[in-house]
């Protein structure tokens, strides 16, 4: 409870600066609200007009939206689209071609530029390539790339042939990665030999040939390598490397126009079961969001330097790398590394080296680099030029007060606005966000919906809770960039997101929410489910725990999350092996590290739990239910206050307290 009531007593607001609202699209509250209006007087045709403003449909929708089947709702279902077309064809056509799309800079720091007509061929050659090979609509790739030029070009190649896109993050292992295949059915899989992030090389075609040993390997027909490093690798048959493959391709290559349902990607991620879902993502609907929170929530104007820090791994680097910034047109900067090598003043060379004026990251990497400036002032923002700063985001987890001040100060100096953007991989783009021209800021707070965004916090029953109360978040009315299903389960989409307590008809976001007793601003109290955000990653407690129980020494293990510093939350696991439990130091020590590395083989590095604590037994009720909320307080290390003589083994606390 301290958390919400910290963040309750914030009354520190930040206007928006004069200057920046004079040109911003909505400059004040009342442009806010009429925008908002616009969409309670006629919700439908306020999306409808915005799909017709923002993209290019190949022939043009007469249905706005399909509510028959809720939740399954379909927008703009007989219009006929191309998310390739309309991220790079649309520029160079309006003769937007030699204009800069992508910037991109290495780990070793060496710059490669794309204009949005080299990116056109990229693509088109890319996607000669996959005709070639025999790959049409409908058709599922699996893309296991660094960040990169060709990454992008990987994610774009597939969209211009309507073949559906599963992004699966470099930092997740051959196992997670092997899961996903066969989930999604990838006959294609489009990786690279290594990825290169704070000077080391990490492999991922060896992933990928680990991950191609059982059943995936049926699936699989074709394994396209991009040579980052051309360091030697195994090559099988079935494996071939990009730039022999494209070589001889042409130019240029008809989009395949597609039905604005039909899925551009599907995107894991986790939930509260041991299973990451499948996210399924529409083409013409994720597009005009990406498009329109680009527009508003970024205020992006055509000379803007963009550049979100996201890996096109997740959901952030999908909306606003891969597309929202090439469907306005604009520059952006791909960045290979990390935000600490070679030093934690990274990022700020990287905005001064490329002028950058609006900047996207998450609060784990700003608590961190707060942290290295405070011990090494040679890398604080002051050391940078940052003048061509306009706007500052955040994305992923709530941010602390604290480190929102120290970004609006340090990093902003003090005269841009802060956009902090609550939305989700099902959400598709931003869905609370202040409009940065318009809305008073209030660090910690999202503040309000998007236009057309029905946001809402409601009890168990569905039913509207006063501000200052808090509850679920749940969004009221169907929109365009939702989720469309869970890939291959229909009812579990369903079941989730869509309970019956709620009427089935409100989309339950899975995060508590309160909303401010004055301004009915919402501030996100983090996830009422098993589902963990470690440095903006989401993590599902159970699939940690399915990882750690298919160890052959562990008997049971529980695994909870703990406040941390920097990473937001870190995992705990508590542990019942079938051997003996360690004792000593040493001995702790050595277990915990085998099942770290075992977690990290079975999920990836980010699933690796913190701390390890090892019990004779988990601290069960009478009928079997692991007691949760005991162990998050012995995680926190507080004293237990309730009662505990309804346990089966309460002596087992003792154990497992750490200390
Ligand atoms: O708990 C919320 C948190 O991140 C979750 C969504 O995670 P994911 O699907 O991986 O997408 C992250 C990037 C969009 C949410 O349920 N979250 C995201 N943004 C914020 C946030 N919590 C507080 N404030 C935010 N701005």
């Amino acid at each position: 409870m301290s958390e919400i009531e910290s963040r309750l007593i914030e009354n520190r607001v930040f206007f928006p600066n004069a200057d920046f609202a004079k040109n911003a699209k909505l400059s004040d509250m009342s442009e806010y609200m009429a925008m908002c209006q616009l969409s309670n007087e006629g919700y439908e045709q306020f999306w409808a007009e915005l799909a017709r403003e923002f993209l290019i449909w190949h022939s043009p929708f007469t249905s706005i939206l399909n509510d028959q089947n809720p939740p399954f709702y379909r927008w703009f279902e007989d219009g006929m689209l191309n998310a390739s077309y309309n991220c790079i064809d649309r520029h160079v056509r309006s003769g937007n071609g030699d204009k800069v799309a992508l910037v991109f800079e290495s780990d070793d720091g060496k710059i490669e530029k794309v204009s949005y007509k080299t990116l056109l061929v990229k693509v088109c050659k890319f996607a000669n390539a996959l005709i070639r090979k025999g790959y049409k609509k409908g058709d599922r790739a699996i893309i296991y790339m660094p960040m990169s030029i060709e990454g992008v070009v990987s994610m774009q190649a597939c969209a211009r042939l309507g073949i559906t896109h599963s992004v699966v993050f470099g930092g997740f292992s051959a196992k997670s990665l092997e899961e996903r295949i066969i989930d999604v059915g990838a006959k294609l899989i489009i990786t690279a030999d290594v990825q290169v992030r704070g000077g080391k090389n990490i492999p991922l075609k060896k992933a990928v040939d680990e991950a191609l040993t059982g059943e995936a390997s049926k699936i699989v027909k074709d394994v396209i390598v991009y040579r980052r490093t051309g360091i030697e690798i195994e090559m099988s048959p079935r494996d071939v490397f990009l730039d022999e493959i494209i070589e001889s391709e042409e130019d240029y290559c008809e989009p395949v126009y597609v039905e604005s349902e039909h899925p551009l990607f599907v995107l894991y991620t986790s939930g509260s079961t041991g299973r990451p879902k499948g996210i399924q993502h529409s083409t013409g609907g994720y597009l005009l969001h990406s498009a329109l929170t680009m527009f508003y929530t970024f205020d992006i104007k055509p000379d803007d330097i963009f550049w979100c820090t996201a890996d096109i791994g997740w959901i952030t680097g999908h909306t606003y790398v891969a597309y929202g910034p090439l469907a306005t047109g604009n520059t952006q900067i791909i960045f290979e590394g990390v935000p600490t090598f070679p030093d934690a003043g990274r990022f700020w060379q990287m905005i001064e080296k490329h002028g950058v004026s609006i900047f996207y990251t998450a609060p784990t990497a700003i608590r961190a680099l707060i942290k290295a400036s405070s011990l090494n002032q040679r890398v604080a923002p002051e050391n940078y030029n940052l003048k061509s700063l306009r706007l500052l985001g955040t994305v992923g987890e709530p941010i602390n007060p604290e480190a929102w001040v120290w970004y609006y100060k340090n990093v902003g100096g003090s005269r841009c606005p802060i956009v902090d953007t609550f939305w989700q991989t099902e959400t598709g783009g931003h869905v609370i966000t202040p409009m940065p021209g318009a809305t008073p800021l209030i660090p910690g707070s999202c503040t309000l919906p998007f236009p057309g965004i029905d946001a809402a916090v409601v009890d168990e029953t569905g039913q509207e809770l006063p501000n200052g109360k808090g509850g679920m978040l749940v969004i009221r009315k169907p929109w365009p960039s939702m989720i469309r299903t869970i890939w291959g389960d229909a009812e579990r989409f369903k079941k989730t997101y869509f309970p019956k307590e709620l009427g089935g008809k409100f989309y339950l976001a899975g995060d508590g929410s309160i909303r401010d007793e004055k301004n009915g601003y919402f501030t996100i109290m983090g996830r009422i489910d098993d589902v963990l955000n470690i440095s903006g990653h989401r993590l599902g407690t159970m699939e940690i725990e399915s990882a750690l129980v298919a160890y052959e020494d562990v008997a049971e293990a529980a695994v909870v999350g703990k406040p941390d510093e920097v990473t937001g939350e870190s995992i705990v696991a508590f542990v019942v092996l079938k051997s003996k439990r360690p004792e000593n130091v040493k001995e702790i020590s050595e277990k915990a590290k085998v099942l770290q590395n075992w977690v990290a083989k079975e999920i990836g590095p980010i699933a690796k739990p913190k701390e390890i604590r090892f019990g004779d037994n988990l601290p069960k009720t009478r009928s079997g239910k692991i007691m949760r909320r005991l162990l998050r307080a012995l995680a926190k290390g507080e004293k237990i206050q309730q009662d505990v003589s309804t346990l089966e083994n309460p002596a087992i606390l003792e154990q497992l307290s750490g200390t």
